[in-house]
Protein backbone atom coordinates (compact mmCIF):
# COMPACT_ATOMS: atom_id res chain seq x y z
CA UNK A 1 0.00 0.00 0.00
CA UNK A 2 1.60 3.04 -1.35
CA UNK A 3 0.80 5.03 2.14
CA UNK A 4 2.12 8.27 3.18
CA UNK A 5 1.24 10.00 6.54
CA UNK A 6 0.58 13.78 6.47
CA UNK A 7 1.08 16.15 9.03
CA UNK A 8 -0.80 19.96 9.02
CA UNK A 9 0.62 22.89 10.41
CA UNK A 10 -2.90 24.76 10.43
CA UNK A 11 -6.38 23.71 9.70
CA UNK A 12 -7.61 27.63 9.13
CA UNK A 13 -9.43 28.68 5.79
CA UNK A 14 -6.67 27.16 3.68
CA UNK A 15 -5.80 24.20 6.13
CA UNK A 16 -9.44 23.64 6.67
CA UNK A 17 -10.61 22.79 3.33
CA UNK A 18 -7.61 20.75 2.82
CA UNK A 19 -8.18 18.57 5.80
CA UNK A 20 -11.94 18.09 4.39
CA UNK A 21 -10.51 17.02 0.97
CA UNK A 22 -8.27 14.78 2.48
CA UNK A 23 -11.07 12.44 4.32
CA UNK A 24 -13.91 12.96 1.60
CA UNK A 25 -11.68 12.56 -1.68
CA UNK A 26 -9.55 9.84 0.08
CA UNK A 27 -10.80 7.29 -2.08
CA UNK A 28 -11.22 9.16 -5.33
CA UNK A 29 -7.51 10.75 -5.02
CA UNK A 30 -6.27 7.05 -4.42
CA UNK A 31 -7.98 6.30 -7.70
CA UNK A 32 -6.67 8.98 -9.50
CA UNK A 33 -2.64 8.29 -7.89
CA UNK A 34 -2.26 5.08 -6.55
CA UNK A 35 -1.67 7.32 -3.17
CA UNK A 36 -3.17 6.49 0.34
CA UNK A 37 -2.64 9.64 1.60
CA UNK A 38 -3.38 9.77 5.54
CA UNK A 39 -3.91 12.60 7.87
CA UNK A 40 -2.14 11.51 10.69
CA UNK A 41 -1.71 14.70 12.90
CA UNK A 42 -3.17 18.53 12.84
CA UNK A 43 -1.86 21.69 15.18
CA UNK A 44 -3.84 24.16 15.57
CA UNK A 45 -3.96 26.70 18.83
CA UNK A 46 -7.75 26.69 19.76
CA UNK A 47 -8.29 23.04 19.97
CA UNK A 48 -11.90 23.31 21.15
CA UNK A 49 -12.63 25.14 17.71
CA UNK A 50 -10.69 22.13 15.99
CA UNK A 51 -13.22 20.10 17.10
CA UNK A 52 -15.52 20.49 14.14
CA UNK A 53 -13.20 18.86 11.82
CA UNK A 54 -14.64 15.34 10.97
CA UNK A 55 -11.15 13.64 11.90
CA UNK A 56 -10.27 11.61 15.35
CA UNK A 57 -9.81 14.15 18.04
CA UNK A 58 -6.69 12.50 19.17
CA UNK A 59 -4.86 13.50 15.91
CA UNK A 60 -5.11 16.85 17.23
CA UNK A 61 -2.69 19.09 19.02
CA UNK A 62 -1.82 22.47 20.13
CA UNK A 63 1.78 21.69 19.71
CA UNK A 64 3.41 22.05 16.29
CA UNK A 65 6.57 20.07 16.89
CA UNK A 66 4.54 17.29 18.13
CA UNK A 67 3.02 17.21 14.41
CA UNK A 68 6.68 17.86 13.22
CA UNK A 69 8.58 14.97 15.37
CA UNK A 70 5.35 12.02 14.95
CA UNK A 71 7.46 9.23 13.20
CA UNK A 72 4.09 8.45 11.13
CA UNK A 73 4.18 11.78 9.44
CA UNK A 74 6.40 11.57 6.24
CA UNK A 75 4.90 15.08 4.70
CA UNK A 76 4.67 18.25 6.21
CA UNK A 77 2.05 20.91 5.08
CA UNK A 78 2.24 24.55 7.04
CA UNK A 79 -0.80 26.66 6.84
CA UNK A 80 -0.30 28.09 10.04
CA UNK A 81 0.82 31.55 8.25
CA UNK A 82 3.05 34.25 9.72
CA UNK A 83 6.74 33.58 10.04
CA UNK A 84 7.11 32.15 13.77
CA UNK A 85 6.84 29.52 14.52
CA UNK A 86 6.04 28.50 10.74
CA UNK A 87 9.58 28.95 9.98
CA UNK A 88 11.05 27.36 12.72
CA UNK A 89 8.90 24.51 11.99
CA UNK A 90 9.59 23.95 8.19
CA UNK A 91 13.24 23.96 8.97
CA UNK A 92 12.99 21.45 11.64
CA UNK A 93 11.06 19.16 9.02
CA UNK A 94 13.07 19.66 6.56
CA UNK A 95 16.16 18.99 8.67
CA UNK A 96 14.54 15.69 9.93
CA UNK A 97 14.27 14.89 5.90
CA UNK A 98 10.33 15.79 5.36
CA UNK A 99 8.93 17.27 2.56
CA UNK A 100 7.22 20.42 3.05
CA UNK A 101 4.24 21.95 1.16
CA UNK A 102 3.76 25.55 2.48
CA UNK A 103 1.06 28.47 1.53
CA UNK A 104 3.01 31.02 2.88
CA UNK A 105 4.17 33.72 0.90
CA UNK A 106 5.83 36.07 3.80
CA UNK A 107 8.06 33.33 4.95
CA UNK A 108 9.12 32.41 1.64
CA UNK A 109 9.94 36.16 0.92
CA UNK A 110 11.87 36.71 4.08
CA UNK A 111 13.61 33.41 4.34
CA UNK A 112 13.24 31.86 1.04
CA UNK A 113 17.16 31.23 0.60
CA UNK A 114 18.07 29.41 3.90
CA UNK A 115 14.65 27.30 3.71
CA UNK A 116 15.99 26.68 0.04
CA UNK A 117 19.23 25.24 1.16
CA UNK A 118 18.10 23.38 3.54
CA UNK A 119 15.84 21.27 1.32
CA UNK A 120 18.40 20.60 -0.70
CA UNK A 121 20.58 19.62 1.93
CA UNK A 122 18.15 17.08 3.01
CA UNK A 123 17.30 16.15 -0.30
CA UNK A 124 13.67 16.58 -0.13
CA UNK A 125 10.86 19.07 -1.82
CA UNK A 126 9.82 22.25 -0.52
CA UNK A 127 6.82 22.78 -2.55
CA UNK A 128 4.88 26.44 -2.73
CA UNK A 129 2.22 26.02 -5.76
CA UNK A 130 -0.12 27.99 -3.38
CA UNK A 131 2.01 30.74 -2.36
CA UNK A 132 0.99 32.46 -5.14
CA UNK A 133 -1.89 32.93 -7.36
CA UNK A 134 -4.16 30.62 -4.71
CA UNK A 135 -5.76 27.68 -6.97
CA UNK A 136 -3.54 29.75 -10.23
CA UNK A 137 -0.88 27.09 -11.53
CA UNK A 138 1.72 29.16 -11.55
CA UNK A 139 4.64 28.29 -9.35
CA UNK A 140 5.40 25.04 -11.50
CA UNK A 141 4.76 26.70 -14.98
CA UNK A 142 7.59 29.07 -14.12
CA UNK A 143 10.01 26.38 -11.92
CA UNK A 144 9.75 23.44 -14.66
CA UNK A 145 7.31 24.08 -17.70
CA UNK A 146 9.19 27.60 -18.51
CA UNK A 147 12.62 26.60 -17.35
CA UNK A 148 14.34 26.77 -20.92
CA UNK A 149 12.18 29.94 -21.15
CA UNK A 150 14.35 33.14 -20.86
CA UNK A 151 12.02 35.14 -19.59
CA UNK A 152 12.08 38.61 -20.13
CA UNK A 153 8.91 40.26 -17.73
CA UNK A 154 6.49 38.70 -15.67
CA UNK A 155 3.39 41.23 -14.19
CA UNK A 156 1.31 39.81 -11.56
CA UNK A 157 -2.00 40.78 -10.64
CA UNK A 158 -1.59 38.69 -7.60
CA UNK A 159 -3.49 40.46 -4.79
CA UNK A 160 -7.65 39.90 -4.82
CA UNK A 161 -8.83 42.56 -2.89
CA UNK A 162 -6.64 45.38 -4.09
CA UNK A 163 -8.37 43.92 -7.43
CA UNK A 164 -12.13 43.97 -6.45
CA UNK A 165 -11.47 47.69 -4.76
CA UNK A 166 -10.07 48.60 -8.10
CA UNK A 167 -12.36 47.17 -10.40
CA UNK A 168 -15.37 48.63 -8.31
CA UNK A 169 -13.60 51.99 -8.85
CA UNK A 170 -13.27 51.86 -12.33
CA UNK A 171 -16.63 49.98 -13.43
CA UNK A 172 -19.23 51.61 -11.34
CA UNK A 173 -17.89 54.81 -10.32
CA UNK A 174 -17.50 53.72 -6.54
CA UNK A 175 -14.71 55.87 -3.80
CA UNK A 176 -11.84 53.95 -2.59
CA UNK A 177 -13.76 54.08 1.11
CA UNK A 178 -16.59 52.58 -0.20
CA UNK A 179 -14.84 49.79 -2.32
CA UNK A 180 -12.90 48.78 0.70
CA UNK A 181 -15.85 48.76 3.04
CA UNK A 182 -17.41 46.14 0.15
CA UNK A 183 -14.66 44.13 0.36
CA UNK A 184 -14.42 43.95 3.75
CA UNK A 185 -17.76 43.36 3.88
CA UNK A 186 -17.90 40.46 1.47
CA UNK A 187 -14.88 38.86 3.50
CA UNK A 188 -11.93 39.19 0.83
CA UNK A 189 -10.25 42.17 3.04
CA UNK A 190 -9.00 41.41 6.38
CA UNK A 191 -10.12 43.27 9.23
CA UNK A 192 -7.01 45.18 8.89
CA UNK A 193 -6.09 45.55 5.36
CA UNK A 194 -2.87 47.24 5.55
CA UNK A 195 -0.86 44.46 3.64
CA UNK A 196 -3.27 43.90 0.96
CA UNK A 197 -4.01 47.80 0.34
CA UNK A 198 -0.43 48.94 1.16
CA UNK A 199 0.68 46.53 -1.59
CA UNK A 200 3.34 44.20 0.86
CA UNK A 201 1.34 40.87 0.46
CA UNK A 202 1.80 41.52 -3.64
CA UNK A 203 5.80 42.80 -3.11
CA UNK A 204 6.04 38.95 -1.26
CA UNK A 205 4.29 37.43 -4.19
CA UNK A 206 6.70 39.59 -6.76
CA UNK A 207 9.84 38.68 -4.73
CA UNK A 208 9.04 34.86 -5.39
CA UNK A 209 7.54 35.45 -8.78
CA UNK A 210 11.07 37.11 -9.61
CA UNK A 211 13.20 34.40 -8.12
CA UNK A 212 11.13 31.97 -10.16
CA UNK A 213 11.44 33.82 -13.30
CA UNK A 214 15.28 34.54 -13.46
CA UNK A 215 16.85 32.56 -11.21
CA UNK A 216 18.32 35.36 -8.60
CA UNK A 217 16.87 35.56 -5.30
CA UNK A 218 14.93 39.38 -4.78
CA UNK A 219 14.32 39.12 -1.23
CA UNK A 220 10.90 41.35 -0.13
CA UNK A 221 13.74 43.93 1.15
CA UNK A 222 14.51 44.84 -2.79
CA UNK A 223 10.90 45.20 -3.90
CA UNK A 224 9.51 48.38 -3.83
CA UNK A 225 5.89 48.84 -3.42
CA UNK A 226 3.51 51.22 -3.23
CA UNK A 227 -0.15 50.63 -2.31
CA UNK A 228 -3.99 51.70 -4.06
CA UNK A 229 -4.75 54.04 -0.75
CA UNK A 230 -4.44 57.33 -2.30
CA UNK A 231 -5.88 56.22 -5.80
CA UNK A 232 -9.25 58.39 -6.50
CA UNK A 233 -12.28 58.14 -8.53
CA UNK A 234 -10.45 61.35 -10.21
CA UNK A 235 -7.54 59.06 -11.23
CA UNK A 236 -10.26 56.40 -12.62
CA UNK A 237 -11.86 58.69 -14.68
CA UNK A 238 -8.74 60.55 -16.31
CA UNK A 239 -7.19 57.10 -16.57
CA UNK A 240 -10.31 55.69 -19.02
CA UNK A 241 -10.77 58.50 -20.42
CA UNK A 242 -6.54 58.80 -21.57
CA UNK A 243 -7.52 55.05 -22.91
CA UNK A 244 -6.26 53.08 -19.21
CA UNK A 245 -7.55 51.06 -16.36
CA UNK A 246 -5.83 51.20 -13.47
CA UNK A 247 -4.35 47.66 -11.61
CA UNK A 248 -1.88 47.63 -8.88
CA UNK A 249 0.74 45.48 -10.94
CA UNK A 250 3.59 43.37 -9.19
CA UNK A 251 6.62 43.65 -12.10
CA UNK A 252 9.30 41.28 -12.35
CA UNK A 253 11.71 42.41 -15.69
CA UNK A 254 15.06 41.45 -16.82
CA UNK A 255 16.73 44.95 -17.64
CA UNK A 256 19.89 45.34 -19.07
CA UNK A 257 21.63 46.53 -15.59
CA UNK A 258 19.50 43.41 -13.68
CA UNK A 259 16.53 42.36 -12.45
CA UNK A 260 13.70 44.63 -11.35
CA UNK A 261 11.17 43.71 -9.00
CA UNK A 262 7.95 46.43 -8.36
CA UNK A 263 4.41 46.70 -7.06
CA UNK A 264 2.69 49.89 -7.67
CA UNK A 265 -0.82 50.97 -9.21
CA UNK A 266 0.11 51.41 -12.93
CA UNK A 267 -1.99 52.38 -15.71
CA UNK A 268 -2.52 49.68 -18.40
CA UNK A 269 -4.13 50.30 -21.58
CA UNK A 270 -7.63 48.72 -21.74
CA UNK A 271 -6.74 46.54 -24.50
CA UNK A 272 -3.79 44.96 -22.33
CA UNK A 273 -5.06 41.23 -21.54
CA UNK A 274 -4.21 42.15 -17.92
CA UNK A 275 -6.79 45.01 -17.86
CA UNK A 276 -9.78 42.86 -18.45
CA UNK A 277 -9.11 40.92 -14.85
CA UNK A 278 -12.19 41.94 -12.84
CA UNK A 279 -12.97 41.36 -9.02
CA UNK A 280 -11.26 39.14 -7.02
CA UNK A 281 -9.39 37.27 -10.18
CA UNK A 282 -6.00 37.26 -9.73
CA UNK A 283 -3.37 36.52 -12.87
CA UNK A 284 -0.30 36.76 -14.46
CA UNK A 285 0.81 37.34 -17.57
CA UNK A 286 4.73 35.93 -18.71
CA UNK A 287 6.65 37.36 -21.48
CA UNK A 288 9.61 35.66 -23.53
CA UNK A 289 11.11 35.11 -26.63
CA UNK A 290 10.16 32.15 -27.59
CA UNK A 291 6.27 31.48 -25.81
CA UNK A 292 5.79 35.06 -26.19
CA UNK A 293 2.81 35.83 -23.98
CA UNK A 294 1.18 33.49 -21.53
CA UNK A 295 -1.79 34.16 -19.33
CA UNK A 296 -2.53 32.77 -15.97
CA UNK A 297 -5.37 33.59 -14.54
CA UNK A 298 -8.28 32.37 -12.27
CA UNK A 299 -8.77 32.33 -8.16
CA UNK A 300 -6.07 34.16 -6.71
CA UNK A 301 -7.70 32.91 -2.89
CA UNK A 302 -9.89 30.86 -0.72
CA UNK A 303 -10.05 28.05 1.27
CA UNK A 304 -10.76 25.60 -2.43
CA UNK A 305 -8.97 27.20 -4.66
CA UNK A 306 -5.68 26.98 -2.34
CA UNK A 307 -6.53 23.60 -0.76
CA UNK A 308 -6.24 22.56 -4.39
CA UNK A 309 -3.09 23.97 -5.54
CA UNK A 310 -1.52 22.34 -1.85
CA UNK A 311 -3.14 19.19 -2.80
CA UNK A 312 -1.36 18.75 -6.21
CA UNK A 313 2.02 19.51 -4.05
CA UNK A 314 1.12 16.69 -1.60
CA UNK A 315 0.71 14.16 -4.26
CA UNK A 316 3.69 15.42 -6.03
CA UNK A 317 5.88 15.08 -2.77
CA UNK A 318 3.92 11.99 -1.90
CA UNK A 319 5.38 10.20 -5.16
CA UNK A 320 8.72 11.32 -4.45
CA UNK A 321 8.67 9.98 -0.66
CA UNK A 322 7.39 6.35 -2.28
CA UNK A 323 9.97 6.18 -5.60
CA UNK A 324 12.64 7.07 -2.36
CA UNK A 325 15.30 9.03 -4.92
CA UNK A 326 16.86 11.84 -3.48
CA UNK A 327 14.90 14.99 -5.21
CA UNK A 328 17.20 17.24 -7.04
CA UNK A 329 15.71 21.19 -6.38
CA UNK A 330 13.05 22.43 -8.95
CA UNK A 331 14.96 25.42 -8.98
CA UNK A 332 18.67 26.63 -8.10
CA UNK A 333 18.91 30.15 -7.28
CA UNK A 334 22.67 32.31 -8.34
CA UNK A 335 23.44 35.46 -7.48
CA UNK A 336 22.38 38.20 -9.76
CA UNK A 337 22.27 42.13 -9.75
CA UNK A 338 19.09 43.76 -8.87
CA UNK A 339 18.70 46.70 -10.41
CA UNK A 340 17.14 50.02 -7.69
CA UNK A 341 13.93 51.08 -8.54
CA UNK A 342 15.02 54.41 -8.84
CA UNK A 343 17.36 54.14 -11.79
CA UNK A 344 14.29 52.21 -14.29
CA UNK A 345 12.38 53.64 -16.57
CA UNK A 346 9.03 54.60 -15.76
CA UNK A 347 6.04 56.61 -17.23
CA UNK A 348 4.03 58.82 -14.93
CA UNK A 349 0.56 60.55 -15.26
CA UNK A 350 0.77 63.57 -12.83
CA UNK A 351 -2.67 65.34 -11.73
CA UNK A 352 -1.82 69.05 -11.04
CA UNK A 353 -4.05 71.31 -9.47
CA UNK A 354 -3.24 74.89 -10.61
CA UNK A 355 -4.22 78.17 -10.79
CA UNK A 356 -4.85 79.32 -14.30
CA UNK A 357 -2.16 81.69 -14.59
CA UNK A 358 -0.57 82.73 -18.34
CA UNK A 359 2.64 80.54 -18.01
CA UNK A 360 1.89 77.63 -15.32
CA UNK A 361 2.20 74.92 -17.94
CA UNK A 362 5.15 76.54 -19.60
CA UNK A 363 6.60 76.32 -15.90
CA UNK A 364 5.57 73.29 -15.13
CA UNK A 365 6.92 71.91 -18.51
CA UNK A 366 10.05 72.94 -17.82
CA UNK A 367 10.41 71.93 -14.23
CA UNK A 368 9.73 68.17 -16.36
CA UNK A 369 12.49 69.35 -18.61
CA UNK A 370 15.36 70.72 -16.49
CA UNK A 371 15.44 67.00 -15.28
CA UNK A 372 15.58 64.94 -18.53
CA UNK A 373 11.99 64.15 -18.86
CA UNK A 374 9.38 64.95 -21.94
CA UNK A 375 6.10 65.17 -21.70
CA UNK A 376 3.65 62.62 -23.89
CA UNK A 377 0.26 64.50 -23.38
CA UNK A 378 -0.93 67.27 -21.40
CA UNK A 379 -4.85 67.57 -20.75
CA UNK A 380 -6.50 70.48 -19.08
CA UNK A 381 -10.03 70.59 -16.98
CA UNK A 382 -11.43 73.89 -15.82
CA UNK A 383 -10.47 77.52 -15.09
CA UNK A 384 -9.33 79.96 -13.17
CA UNK A 385 -8.46 78.57 -9.24
CA UNK A 386 -9.99 75.31 -9.85
CA UNK A 387 -8.15 74.37 -13.60
CA UNK A 388 -6.30 70.59 -13.13
CA UNK A 389 -3.62 69.49 -15.28
CA UNK A 390 -3.45 65.95 -16.24
CA UNK A 391 0.25 65.34 -17.85
CA UNK A 392 1.71 61.98 -19.15
CA UNK A 393 5.48 61.81 -19.32
CA UNK A 394 7.88 59.58 -21.77
CA UNK A 395 9.75 57.21 -20.29
CA UNK A 396 12.73 58.44 -17.58
CA UNK A 397 14.41 57.28 -14.60
CA UNK A 398 12.14 56.87 -11.33
CA UNK A 399 14.59 59.61 -9.84
CA UNK A 400 14.10 62.05 -12.79
CA UNK A 401 10.67 61.92 -12.30
CA UNK A 402 10.89 62.58 -8.77
CA UNK A 403 13.24 65.23 -8.93
CA UNK A 404 11.04 67.12 -11.42
CA UNK A 405 8.01 66.16 -9.05
CA UNK A 406 9.88 68.15 -6.40
CA UNK A 407 10.65 71.04 -8.75
CA UNK A 408 6.97 71.46 -9.79
CA UNK A 409 5.51 71.13 -6.48
CA UNK A 410 7.86 74.50 -5.63
CA UNK A 411 5.96 75.98 -8.58
CA UNK A 412 4.08 79.03 -6.63
CA UNK A 413 0.77 78.74 -9.37
CA UNK A 414 0.83 75.22 -8.40
CA UNK A 415 -1.37 74.34 -5.74
CA UNK A 416 -0.90 70.95 -5.04
CA UNK A 417 0.50 67.81 -6.80
CA UNK A 418 -2.82 65.72 -6.51
CA UNK A 419 -1.87 62.53 -8.12
CA UNK A 420 0.96 60.45 -9.99
CA UNK A 421 0.24 57.25 -11.51
CA UNK A 422 3.13 55.13 -12.86
CA UNK A 423 2.08 54.10 -16.71
CA UNK A 424 2.66 50.75 -18.08
CA UNK A 425 2.33 50.56 -21.79
CA UNK A 426 4.29 49.71 -24.74
CA UNK A 427 4.88 53.32 -26.21
CA UNK A 428 7.10 55.13 -24.79
N1 LIG B 1 -6.76 32.21 2.86
C1 LIG B 1 -6.38 32.17 1.58
O1 LIG B 1 -7.19 32.33 0.67
C2 LIG B 1 -4.94 31.92 1.25
C3 LIG B 1 -4.56 31.84 -0.10
C4 LIG B 1 -3.23 31.57 -0.42
C5 LIG B 1 -2.30 31.40 0.59
N2 LIG B 1 -2.70 31.52 1.90
C6 LIG B 1 -1.69 31.34 2.95
O2 LIG B 1 -2.02 30.16 3.67
C7 LIG B 1 -1.62 30.29 5.01
C8 LIG B 1 -2.82 30.03 5.92
O3 LIG B 1 -3.84 30.97 5.64
P1 LIG B 1 -5.31 30.82 6.23
O4 LIG B 1 -6.12 31.88 5.57
O5 LIG B 1 -5.76 29.40 6.13
O6 LIG B 1 -5.06 31.22 7.77
P2 LIG B 1 -6.03 31.04 9.02
O7 LIG B 1 -7.43 30.83 8.58
O8 LIG B 1 -5.71 32.14 9.96
O9 LIG B 1 -5.53 29.66 9.68
C9 LIG B 1 -4.33 29.54 10.41
C10 LIG B 1 -4.36 28.20 11.14
O10 LIG B 1 -3.09 28.00 11.76
C11 LIG B 1 -3.30 27.75 13.15
N3 LIG B 1 -2.18 28.33 13.89
C12 LIG B 1 -1.69 29.59 13.78
N4 LIG B 1 -0.65 29.76 14.62
C13 LIG B 1 -0.49 28.59 15.28
C14 LIG B 1 0.41 28.12 16.27
N5 LIG B 1 1.36 28.92 16.78
N6 LIG B 1 0.29 26.85 16.70
C15 LIG B 1 -0.67 26.04 16.22
N7 LIG B 1 -1.55 26.41 15.26
C16 LIG B 1 -1.45 27.66 14.80
C17 LIG B 1 -4.62 28.42 13.49
O11 LIG B 1 -5.16 27.82 14.63
P3 LIG B 1 -6.39 28.52 15.44
O12 LIG B 1 -7.53 28.69 14.47
O13 LIG B 1 -6.69 27.55 16.51
O14 LIG B 1 -5.85 29.85 15.92
C18 LIG B 1 -5.43 28.10 12.22
O15 LIG B 1 -5.91 26.79 12.28
C19 LIG B 1 -1.01 31.70 5.14
O16 LIG B 1 0.39 31.61 4.99
C20 LIG B 1 -1.62 32.44 3.97
O17 LIG B 1 -0.80 33.49 3.52
C21 LIG B 1 -4.00 31.77 2.25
Amino acid sequence: MKTVGIGMLGAGIVGGSLIRRLVEEHAAIEAKTGLDLELRRVAVRDLEKARSFEIDSALITADPAAVVDDPDVRLVVEVMGGLEPAGEMVLRALRAGKPVVTANKALLAERGPELFAAAEEAGVPLLFEAAVGGGIPIIRPLSETLAGEQIERVIGIVNGTTNFILSRMAEDGATYADALAEAQSLGYAEADPAADVGGGDAAAKAAILASLAFGTWAGIENVFHEGIEKISKADMKWASELGYTIKLLAIAERLDGGVSVRVYPAMLPKAHPLATIRGATNAVFIEGPSIEELLFAGPGAGGEPTATAMLGDVIDAAREILAGAEVAPRIRFSPGELVAFESVDTKWYVRLEVDDQPGVLAQVAGAFGAHDVSIKSVLQEGRGEDATLMIVTHLAPEASQREARRAIEGIENVRSVASVVRVESPDV
